[in-house]
């Protein structure tokens, strides 16, 4: 395969994104990859991995790459038994699938829904949720970061983003663990299979019965409202498109904010002279989640396009139906774009971070998951200021991203 599409055979690299050295520093792997191989066919993956930063932002504005994942050639194989087609439905309407025209007409109807200054309206919800999950650690000593803390925050923001009603909050917790783990269907067991599919169909029927009702009774200010009459020159979201938007937040919104406040805590503790200063002056917040979604990234790989047609590229022949990787946590390291990339410096200017994506498809919950990273984490340095790290961080296996699965720290210092 590499002889056939690549004009000069590149060297051999050795690319193992699933090693658990990799999840805790693949930066060398990284390096390897932009110095050897910046347009690398790898065999395992079936796919290209473009690791260079320039190749990386041609990728993601070049109309002839699609996010629609029918589009690949190796679409629909393999776990074909543990993906529910109502999921596989809802995906196709999504934002993360739609394509060009239809694309854009759903994202000018929800874009002003999530703008800085609407997600500002979120403020007091979100520090209430982050409050609250505190108020449970406080009679600990040691709390994990993940499981007590990062994990219990994402999901029910997007809940109260919703207004989902109380009486319906276990059942959308229920519904959003069900969509994430088909994202993997590879590790959902047989036995689990119509369980999951019970709770997606479960949460879909529950979404519309919200929908519904929020119809009959809009809410002042409501953010599902708003979707709910978003109009444009006649034109409005259907119920099936609204339905995908909610699982788009949910799968967008959960398990990469859950790592974003994970990796913040983890990359504070690693320097204690940055903590301290976070500490004194809780700004500096705002740089810190910048700099650790540009210098730390979570993701393992990441993030995806297909080629709609036959494309050359950097010297390589694309051919059309084949899947890129597009190593956004490769590219926020490239020395040829990003001055001093291996100094974690949260003064910089990144407006060269691709963490949330560029061009169309930019991360619509960008403004949200700041809003929760900065809360979150400011919070948690505020009311536990003698926090330190009780365990080295744990990471576990996950196909995209570096899972952080336990980080343990001391709340206070232990009583001899
Ligand atoms: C640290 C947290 C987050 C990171 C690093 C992140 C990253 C990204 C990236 C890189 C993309 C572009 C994908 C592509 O071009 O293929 C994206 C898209 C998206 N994200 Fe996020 N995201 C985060 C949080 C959120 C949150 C909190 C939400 C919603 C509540 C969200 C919802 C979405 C949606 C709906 C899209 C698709 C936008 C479109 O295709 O038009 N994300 N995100």
């Amino acid at each position: 395969m590499l002889e056939q599409n690549r004009e000069n055979a590149p060297q051999k690299v050795d690319f193992d994104p699933f090693t658990n050295d990799y999840a805790k520093d693949p930066y060398p792997t990284l390096e390897r990859l932009r110095a050897n191989s910046p347009l690398l066919y790898w065999e395992e993956g079936r796919c290209w991995v473009a690791s260079r930063y320039a190749t990386v932002v041609v990728l993601l504005r070049d109309p002839r790459f699609t996010t629609d994942r029918s589009v690949w050639e190796h679409a629909g194989h393999g776990q074909a038994a543990a993906l529910c087609p109502e999921f596989v439905e809802m995906n196709r309407n999504g934002l993360f699938s739609l394509d060009q025209v239809a694309h854009a007409r759903v994202r000018k109807l929800v874009s002003p829904s999530f703008t800085p200054r609407a997600i500002e309206r979120l403020r007091p919800a979100v520090q209430g949720i982050v409050d609250e999950v505190l108020d449970a650690a406080e009679g600990k000593d040691v709390l994990d970061v993940t499981r007590d803390f990062a994990d219990q925050i994402p999901v029910r923001v997007i809940g109260a983003l919703l207004n989902i009603p109380a009486d319906r909050q276990a059942q959308f917790h229920h519904f959003a663990d069900a969509v994430v783990r088909q994202l993997m269907p590879m590790l959902i067991k047989p036995s689990e299979i119509e369980e999951n599919f019970a709770a997606i169909r479960e949460g879909i029927a529950m979404i519309e019965g919200v929908i519904e009702e929020r119809r009959q009774h809009p809410i002042e200010g409501d953010i599902l409202t708003s979707l709910i009459q978003a109009e444009e020159q006649g034109d409005r979201l259907s119920k099936g498109e609204l339905v995908s938007l909610v699982s788009g937040l949910v799968v967008g919104g959960s398990e990469t904010t859950v790592h974003l406040i994970g990796f913040m805590v983890l990359n504070l503790l690693q320097r204690p002279e940055l903590l301290a200063e976070a500490k004194a002056n809780p700004e500096l917040i705002k740089g810190v989640l910048e700099e650790v979604l540009r210098f730390d990234n979570f993701g393992r790989l990441g993030i995806t396009r297909y080629a709609k047609e036959d494309i050359e590229l950097d010297g390589a022949r694309i051919k059309k139906g084949q899947m890129v990787i597009l190593m956004l946590n490769s590219a926020m390291r490239d020395a040829a774009a990003i001055p001093m990339p291996d100094t974690f410096d949260p003064h910089r200017d990144t407006v060269t971070s691709l963490a949330f994506g560029n061009g169309a498809h930019f991360c619509l919950g960008a403004s949200l998951a700041r809003l929760e990273g900065q809360i979150a984490v400011g919070t948690l340095l505020s009311r536990f200021p003698d926090l330190r790290q009780e365990k080295g961080a744990v990471f576990g296996p996950h196909p995209l991203i570096r899972k952080l699965d336990s980080l343990q720290v001391r709340l206070r210092p232990a009583v001899s």
